[in-house]
């Protein structure tokens, strides 16, 4: 299964100068508890800002690292072809697409579940989440946590 994992605000607003517009502990803490344990692919500048925050990949994570430079990370797998990567993953296997704008662009076709917390506020910022027809989308899950709602949709059919 292939989820979707982003945090956005009332305009689909999701970075700014690579990095989060915000702080929330609590969604920090809902995206660890939600990935742990889990594969958690990203984009090359998603890598970095993360690496330029904690000085190191996820813990608790398998990081894998989309780009299309031969890099060679001590502490992700590096990927180049997305689609064929997201093929093989099998059915029963959660991978959570983390971002940033490029990957979930490329990523929305083939994911099953859109974990979502939209922020009830308005930031300033220069990256914003693909347009997604949320007519093809259930909410299977909302819990509200104000200003913060985390919701989970679920892809209709295919
Ligand atoms: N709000 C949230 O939940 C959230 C989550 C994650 C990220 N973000 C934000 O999103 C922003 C980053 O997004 P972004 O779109 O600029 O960068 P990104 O998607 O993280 O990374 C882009 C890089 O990924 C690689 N890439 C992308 N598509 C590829 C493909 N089809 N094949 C091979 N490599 C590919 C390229 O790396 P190379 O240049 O190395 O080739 C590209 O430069 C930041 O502001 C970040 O804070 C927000």
């Amino acid at each position: 299964m292939i989820a979707l994992i982003v945090a956005m605000d009332k305009n689909g607003l999701i970075g700014k100068n690579n990095e989060l517009p915000w702080h929330y502990s609590k969604d920090l803490a809902y995206f660890k508890k939600t990935t742990k344990h889990k594969k958690v692919l990203m984009g090359r500048k998603t890598y970095d800002s993360i690496v330029e925050k904690l000085g190191k990949a996820l813990p608790m994570r398998e990081n894998i690292v989309l780009t299309r430079q031969p890099l060679k990370l001590k502490d992700a797998y590096v990927i180049h072809d997305l689609p064929s990567y997201l093929r093989k993953i099998p059915e029963e296997e959660t991978l959570f697409v983390i971002g940033g704008r490029t990957v979930y662009e490329a990523s929305l076709p083939y994911a099953d579940r859109l974990y979502i917390t939209h922020i009830d506020d308005v930031f300033e910022g220069d990256t914003y989440f693909p347009k997604v027809d949320f007519s093809k989308y259930r909410v299977v899950r909302k819990e509200e946590n104000p200003p913060l709602t985390f919701a989970v949709y679920e892809r209709k059919e295919r």
